[in-house]
C-alpha cells in the first residue's frame, strides 16, 4: 500500500544509531575466527538467542561482548560498510553515527585505528552512494569522568572526521551533571553536543542534558512526556529527539509497540525522529522501525512524510543542505 511504498522509498536520514550495534552474528563470528577471539558461541543460531534482554544493562553486556572481536581498521571498516550497504536499499540518504571509543581503546585497540576504519567505509558511502554522514563520539557513562576527557583528548586530534560528542551507556546513576565539565571541554572544542536522555532515567535526566550539558538534540528523551512543561518547552524550541521504537520495545522501556512515544510527540508538534540504535541486536533497521510505527500507531501517510521531513530537519545538515533533501 501507500504508507509502505512512502516507507521504502521516501528519502530518509538516520539520526540515531550504534555503529557498533549493527554488527551482525554472521560477521561476529567471522571477525572471531578472523582475529582468533573467543565467544560464548558457536552458531548465528546461539548469538540471535542469546538476544533477550529485560533492560538497558542486559543489552549492554551482550554489546560490550559482542564488539570484543573488533580488532583491526579492516574489521570497523567491513562493520561499517554492511551497515551502509544495508540502508542505501531502504532509502537512506544521511546518517549521524555514533561510535563508542572507550570501549574499544579500553580493551587496547587504538582510537585511530577505530576511526579510521569507519571514516574509510563513510568516504566509500559518499563515493558510491551519495549517503552523507556526519560522526558522534559518545563517552561511556558508566565509567568515570577522566576517562571521558582522555576519549576527548584523542577526539581533538581528528576533528576533520569527529563532528559532535554524545553520551550513552548505564544512565541510572550517570546523570548528565557527571559529565558537565567534558561537555563543557568539548563545546569549546567546537563538537556539537547530544546525549542519550529519558530512556532509562527521568525526566531530570533529560531537563539535565538540556541545561547542563546545553545538547542540541536529545536522544531517546521518552520520559520527557512525565514533564508536560518540558513537553511544552521541546516543542518551543523545536528540540530534535531521536526515538528508537523496536529498541524501546526490546529493551522493555515500553510494553508493546502500541506504547511507543511517536504518537504522542507528533500530537504534541515535537520535533520526533525515528530511528534504529542497536539494528542488530534489537532486529529491525531503519524502515522497520517506520513500518512499526505506522502499524502500531494507526500513522497516516502524511505522518510517515513528516518523520522523513524531520530525519532532515532534525539533522545537523546546514539549512543549504537540507533544502536539498527536503
Ligand atoms: N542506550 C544507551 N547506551 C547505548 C545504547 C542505548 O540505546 N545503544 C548502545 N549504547
Ligand atoms: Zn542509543
Amino acid at each position: 500500500d501507500l504508507a509502505n511504498a512512502l516507507i521504502d522509498t521516501l528519502p530518509k536520514a538516520e539520526l540515531h544509531l550504534h555503529i557498533e550495534g549493527t554488527l551482525e552474528p554472521e560477521l561476529m563470528l567471522e571477525l572471531a575466527k578472523r582475529n582468533k577471539v573467543s565467544l560464548p558461541y558457536d552458531t548465528v543460531e546461539d548469538v540471535r538467542n542469546a538476544y533477550q534482554f529485560d533492560c538497558l544493562q542486559d543489552f549492554l553486556d551482550i554489546y560490550y561482548l559482542g564488539m570484543s572481536v573488533l580488532k583491526t581498521e579492516r574489521d570497523f571498516h567491513d562493520l561499517t560498510w554492511a551497515y551502509l550497504e544495508r540502508v542505501q536499499q531502504d532509502g537512506l540518504t544521511h546518517v549521524e553515527m555514533f561510535f563508542d571509543p572507550q570501549a574499544h581503546t579500553d580493551r587496547g585497540v587504538a582510537f585511530e585505528t577505530v576511526v579510521a576504519g569507519i571514516t574509510s567505509a563513510l568516504e566509500q558511502a559518499k563515493r558510491e552512494y551519495g549517503i552523507t554522514s556526519k560522526l558522534i563520539m559518545c563517552f561511556l557513562r558508566h565509567l568515570p569522568e577522566d576517562q571521558a576527557f582522555e576519549a576527548l583528548d584523542c577526539a581533538c586530534k581528528h576533528k576533520d572526521h569527529i563532528f559532535g560528542v554524545g553520551l550513552d551507556s548505564s544512565e541510572r546513576g550517570h546523570p548528565p551533571e557527571k559529565f558537565e565539565r567534558v561537555f563543557a571541554a568539548a563545546r569549546s572544542e567546537d563538537f556539537v553536543p547530544v546525549a542519550h536522555a529519558g530512556e532509562e532515567g527521568d525526566s531530570s535526566y533529560v531537563r539535565g542534558a538540556l541545561d547542563v550539558l546545553k545538547v542540541e538534540r536529545v536522544d531517546h528523551g521518552n520520559r520527557a512526556f512525565d514533564d508536560p512543561a518540558l513537553i511544552r518547552r521541546l516543542a518551543e524550541q523545536q528540540t530534535p529527539l531521536t526515538m528508537c521504537p523496536i529498541s524501546n520495545w526490546r529493551l522493555k522501556g515500553i510494553p508493546d509497540l502500541a506504547a511507543s512515544p511517536v504518537k504522542k510527540a507528533l500530537d504534541a508538534g515535537l520535533l520526533v525522529t525515528v530511528n534504529s540504535d542497536d539494528p542488530s541486536y534489537f532486529g529491525g533497521y531503519l524502515n522497520d522501525n517506520y513500518r512499526a510505527v505506522h502499524d502500531n500507531l494507526s500513522l497516516t501517510e502524511g505522518e510517515i512524510v513528516t518523520l522523513a521531513r524531520n530525519s532532515f530537519a532534525g539533522s545537523f545538515l546546514t539549512g543549504a543542505e537540507k533544502q536539498v533533501q527536503l
